[in-house]
């Protein structure tokens, strides 16, 4: 029997098993699954893969030719109603394993922009919303990680909706005693589902 919950797929790019970033990416896919959505995440740590080569290989078909695991992620995210990036900011930026995702998104962009070729199949909004921590209390972190983020989610077909950010992490309380964060994270994964639900701003509104 096929599934017919709309697939909200959560994408993590957190060196670490322990993650503060995949703790609030763990709430969000709760509220969504609570929405009635089919809840998946993939931990980027656990995948092998290239950053883009630049070799041209996408230009004549929108479709990256280097087979690592990232062909089977991309393949969830084009079959993704929503999807939902989460990375601890390193250095002002996302983490090196998100960016070299990100980059391979290179072949969506091909598609989309040059090819101007449909990069899913799944129709009606899709939306992407960014979950990102920092360890510091200089919030313009998150302003600055959202760069590519917006870039990647225009590429790869999903409206920047909204975003949820997490700062101070490095210092007490731990993000998993914070509960006003962590429902906060779980609204946000069922209001991805809601009709007409406004992406909800942090600093980017
Ligand atoms: C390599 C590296 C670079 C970092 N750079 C920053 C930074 O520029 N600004 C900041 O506020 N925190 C920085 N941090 C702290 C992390 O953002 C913070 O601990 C985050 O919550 C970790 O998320 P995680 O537990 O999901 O991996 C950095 C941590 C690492 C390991």
């Amino acid at each position: 029997m096929t599934d017919s919950r709309p697939l909200v797929l959560g994408v993590l790019g957190s060196p670490r098993a322990q993650s503060n970033t995949g703790l609030l990416l763990e709430r969000v896919l709760a509220g969504a699954a609570a929405a009635g959505a089919r809840a998946e995440s993939i931990a980027l740590r656990a995948l092998h893969y290239e950053s883009c080569r630049h070799c041209g290989g996408c230009d004549e078909t929108g479709r990256c030719v280097v087979q690592d695991d990232l062909a089977s992620l991309y393949d969830r995210i084009r079959a993704a109603r929503h999807l939902v990036l989460a990375s601890p900011v390193h250095f002002s930026g996302v983490s090196g394993e998100t960016k070299a995702m990100i980059d391979r998104a290179q072949a969506f962009w091909v598609a989309a922009y040059r090819l101007k070729a449909p990069v899913s199949e799944v129709s009606g909004e899709r939306r992407g919303l960014f979950v990102a921590t920092c360890g510091g209390g200089d919030r313009r972190v998150f302003a600055w990680a959202a760069h590519p983020v917006r870039a990647f989610f225009n590429s790869t077909g999903f409206s920047y909706w909204g975003e949820l950010f997490e700062a101070d992490t490095d210092r007490p309380p731990p993000v998993r005693a914070r509960a006003e964060a962590l429902s906060r994270a779980e609204e946000m994964g069922r209001r991805l589902l809601g009709e007409n639900a406004p992406g909800v701003g942090g600093e980017n509104p």
